[in-house]
């Protein structure tokens, strides 16, 4: 896609003078309501909502940059290669998705409509490295596989281990017992389980429900930065962008329970260098946690405490 796009930072705005009526506007100003008067009336109600603004941004968007034929068949180029590098272990469309902000901003949205309450948790994206299924684990346990000197990192990561506790609480201050909380994070290398041979399945996966006071525990890596996957399209376009590729470390969270609505969220380190320039733009300020110090436990030297809340639906 590089080499197809001319630099036209020179070239002239659409009408230099927009506010001058005497002009005839340089494009057909009736052409998208024609695009827009081809839906039918039995067209899907949501869809009929919804595609006349997107028709009206996207035209508006090509008018606007004086878009041309060549840069728009790079483009329609570059969204059929994501698609194609998509599978069950990739999803490179939505790696699209989530370096313009488009899912942070539809997470967004979609709180704001449904949310009842200011002292819900808010969510953060899903990413594309979740998979259903993690093991249901005790109260307490750790997600950190055994994996021996043979990996490289592993004696320096389980070194910084973390002991993560907290409860599950409605809106109205209430312990949820139940609760389940599907957890997960990245490896010191960077890399999900999945797309690293040198894990074990289900590493640094788990799910555990919370107890009658609404509190879960288990123990985990203290998280460290990584780079999402550039060595595809969406790398590409980053790399053209001059932007590094760098998420904060993190823990992913996905907490539900009978009756009230799923929250998808990530808590972050508020030590990271990444912390103020997330590639996904996903970090809010009550996402942002600290690791404490902790005493006398052997198997964890960060201990980190966070309350989930949850609104009911
Ligand atoms: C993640 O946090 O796992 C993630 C989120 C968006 C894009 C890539 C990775
Ligand atoms: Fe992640």
């Amino acid at each position: 896609m590089g080499q197809m796009i001319p630099d036209h930072a020179s070239r002239a705005p659409v009408d230099p003078k927009p506010n001058d009526t005497s002009k005839k506007p340089k494009y057909d100003p009736a052409f998208t309501d024609k695009v827009i008067a081809a839906t039918g009336p039995n067209a899907n109600r949501r869809l009929a909502e919804v595609m006349p603004s997107l028709v009206r941004h996207l035209h508006a968007f090509a008018r606007e940059v004086n878009l041309t034929v060549e840069e728009w068949t790079a483009a329609v180029e570059f969204i059929n290669e994501c698609g194609q590098m998509s599978d069950d272990r990739r999803n490179e469309t939505q790696l699209l998705c989530d370096i313009v902000g488009l899912e942070s901003l539809v997470g967004e949205i979609t709180s704001k409509l449904v949310s009842t309450s200011e002292s819900e948790t808010p969510s953060a994206v899903l990413g594309p490295f979740y998979r259903q299924d993690a093991p249901l684990l005790p109260h307490g346990s750790s997600i950190i596989k055994d994996l021996g000197p043979s990996v490289p990192w592993y004696e320096q990561a389980v070194a910084d281990s973390a002991f993560v506790t907290g409860r599950v609480l409605s809106n109205s201050g209430e312990p949820i017992q139940g609760a389940i909380l599907d957890v997960w994070h990245a490896a010191p290398n960077g890399l999900y389980e999945q797309q690293d041979e040198s894990q074990p399945d289900m590493n640094f996966r788990g799910r555990f429900e919370t107890d009658a006071s609404g509190r879960y525990a288990f123990y985990a890596l203290r998280p460290v930065p990584y780079p999402i996957p550039d060595d595809g399209p969406a790398g590409r376009l980053l790399a053209l962008l001059d932007r590094h590729p760098y998420r904060p470390g993190h823990i992913h969270f996905i907490v539900t329970a009978p009756g009230f609505r799923p929250l998808t969220t990530q808590l972050y380190d508020d030590r990271d260098q990444y912390l103020g320039k997330d590639s996904v733009f996903a970090v809010k300020d009550e996402l942002v946690v600290r690791f404490a110090p902790r005493e006398g436990d052997p198997n964890a030297r960060w201990s980190l405490q966070y309350d989930f809340v949850l609104g009911r639906g």
